[in-house]
């Protein structure tokens, strides 16, 4: 059974959401883990999640709208959307990174309005993408097979570039 990017997306952004959840009833408490998993999610939500979403999902989608051949006009918000995205994941990037490597200097009120606003942004984002799945899904029905193939071997290989095995800890990792 090919592996069907869409789907590997949202469990990513569920993922995400528990992880993010789980910090913030950190905040208050344990600091060392919230340290920790600021590490580990910023490197899983750069190195491999927007990777994957700027190299393999979107030309993917574009690709599909192509396929799908409802002309140009149709697709105009989406076309406009991808280059806002693209451009939210360096945001992402930039705001994790400052709390991952200056955050235990901040005051704890400081970090707290930090963190809120970081998890925000990345929520909103990944729900602005399902939107847009959502969408293009509607009017295209299913992804082409040879699509769905290509990516399936960009994923792959992203992941193992990410290394296996970190992939498989920060998606079953116990959050207790
Ligand atoms: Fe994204
Ligand atoms: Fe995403």
């Amino acid at each position: 059974m090919e592996l069907d990017l869409r789907e590997e997306i949202h469990r990513q952004h569920l993922r995400m959401r528990e992880v993010l959840e789980f910090m913030s009833s950190m905040l208050n408490g344990d600091t060392q883990t919230f340290f920790l998993l600021i590490n580990l999610l910023g490197d899983f939500v750069v190195r491999l999640h927007s990777r994957l979403e700027d190299e393999v999902m979107f030309p993917m989608l574009l690709s599909w709208e192509d396929a799908c051949g409802q002309g140009v006009h149709a697709w105009e918000g989406e076309r406009k959307l991808i280059p806002r995205l693209k451009a939210d994941h360096k945001l992402i990037e930039t705001l994790g990174n400052a709390i991952g490597l200056r955050g235990k200097e901040f005051e704890p009120s400081i970090l707290s309005k930090r963190f809120r606003q970081y998890s925000k942004i990345i929520l909103e984002h990944n729900q602005n993408e399902e939107v847009m799945v959502e969408r293009i899904s509607k009017k295209c029905g299913e992804v082409p097979q040879k699509l769905m193939a290509v990516a399936a071997g960009r994923t792959k290989q992203i992941v193992d570039e990410f290394g296996r095995d970190k992939y498989e800890e920060f998606m079953r990792m116990q959050l207790l």
